[in-house]
């Protein structure tokens, strides 16, 4: 993220003294990417900021994840996962259930309403896309509201915690990473700008816009970090003060959010591949968005993609909005995720391919993550399965 922000009181020059109102000194933390090779923040704290008065175990939710073996396209209905009186008492952070993941990146869903505690991610960034419903994200950069169709990254080491609305459910679609989630390089120029094909800009990435200082003493903050075997290990910090007590900070490493009905979608003549829509990437994994749009307007135009195989990825749709055209027929529906594994040729239900000439615009809407490694599944994805999906295009199923 080059885009260089400032918030808050700065002093005019770094790694000078910067003081209070009664002449002591505020602390300067350098959160920066790659070993102080890449981007970075300087925040300005009222108390020192490694201070921990405790550390225990904080046992996360089950991470496990079981190979897709025998390897099938699957079908998860993440709505299921969660009772319709239940998510009051849940929030965003430890009621997360893993549906889906592999070594680069972990697929969770969660449809919250309380407060969830203080939390950070130090395996790696995180891109939680809002499906429904409104909430806050305060962070130690500030506060993000945040709303339906929105994209909150908040990056590897970020303290924060997800404060939903009252009204309605959040319901949160969690791509934990590994690694940095950006905008893809190619819509990037050299020194990090967006560049005029990209299909958004600056102006669509929204920033905290003033600091958020709390009081507090002995604050938990939960944090996710790596165990010894490159496996999810969780430890609960307890803080003297608030860790939201940063009166001012800089640089090109904050959280931000970026609304999908931001994202301007290409369109052709035939049909455009899913790098057209990509957004995000990460290491091992892209992100890409399928929006309501004009479809291909060749005079001989399918508009539903053709048939594929995808023999170096994993494909993952959530199906977020409208009615995707392709997957008419499937009992795919709005909260859905599809696994298109590597080694299987997917593509249109039948009839959809035959059906879709002639139309002129998608009123659709999915997310879709692309991983390089397979993804196995996790207890949410077996709890949400459809087991009739495999076989949809064939129409019929196995003799058991
Ligand atoms: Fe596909």
């Amino acid at each position: 993220m080059a885009y260089y922000r400032s918030v808050g009181e700065v002093p005019p020059k770094r790694h000078t003294q910067h003081r209070r109102p009664d002449g002591g000194l505020y602390y300067e933390e350098l959160m920066g990417e790659e070993g102080f090779t890449s981007d970075s923040s300087l925040l300005y704290h009222r108390a020192i900021p490694s201070a921990i008065a405790d550390a225990s175990v904080w046992e996360v939710p089950d991470q496990s994840i079981a190979a897709n073996h025998p390897l099938k396209p699957r079908h998860l209905k993440l709505h299921e996962l969660f009772a319709d009186n239940e998510w009051k008492a849940v929030d965003a952070v430890t009621g997360r259930r893993l549906v889906l993941g592999n070594g680069d990146v972990r697929i969770s869903y969660v449809v919250a309403g309380s407060p969830s505690p203080l939390y950070r991610n130090a395996l790696g960034d995180e891109c939680v896309y809002i499906e429904s419903g409104t909430g806050t994200v305060e962070t130690v950069f500030g506060a993000l509201t945040v709303g339906a169709g929105d994209y909150v990254i908040l990056p590897r080491a970020t303290t924060h915690r997800w404060v939903p609305g009252t009204d309605e459910p959040l319901r949160a679609y969690c791509i934990e990473a590994n690694s940095h989630i950006a905008p893809a390089k190619r819509y990037l120029s050299r020194f990090g700008q967006l560049l005029e094909h990209a299909p958004f800009c600056e102006r669509d990435l929204c920033g905290p816009v003033q600091p958020l200082l709390a009081e507090g003493t002995d604050v938990e903050v939960l944090v996710k970090h790596r165990g010894l075997g490159g496996e999810v290990a969780g430890t609960r910090y307890v803080y003297p003060t608030h860790p939201f007590d940063v009166v001012g900070w800089d640089g090109c490493l904050y959280p931000y959010v970026f609304n999908i009905s931001d994202f301007e979608p290409i369109t052709g003549r035939i049909h455009q591949p899913p790098p057209a829509h990509q957004v995000f990437e990460g290491e091992g994994f892209v992100i890409c968005n399928f929006v309501p749009r004009k479809v291909d307007y060749h005079p001989l135009s399918i508009p539903v993609p053709y048939y594929h195989s995808n023999v170096d990825s994993d494909e993952v749709m959530f199906y977020c909005g409208g009615n995707y055209e392709a997957r008419k027929g499937s009992g795919i529906g709005q909260g859905s995720i599809s696994l298109h594994p590597g080694g299987h040729a997917h593509g249109p239900q039948p009839g959809a391919y035959e059906r879709s000439i002639g139309i002129e615009f998608f009123d659709e809407l999915a997310v879709m993550v692309d991983t390089f490694r397979p993804l196995g599944v996790g207890e949410g994805g077996f709890a949400s399965e459809d087991p009739g999906y495999a076989w949809t295009w064939a129409g019929k199923a196995p003799r058991s």
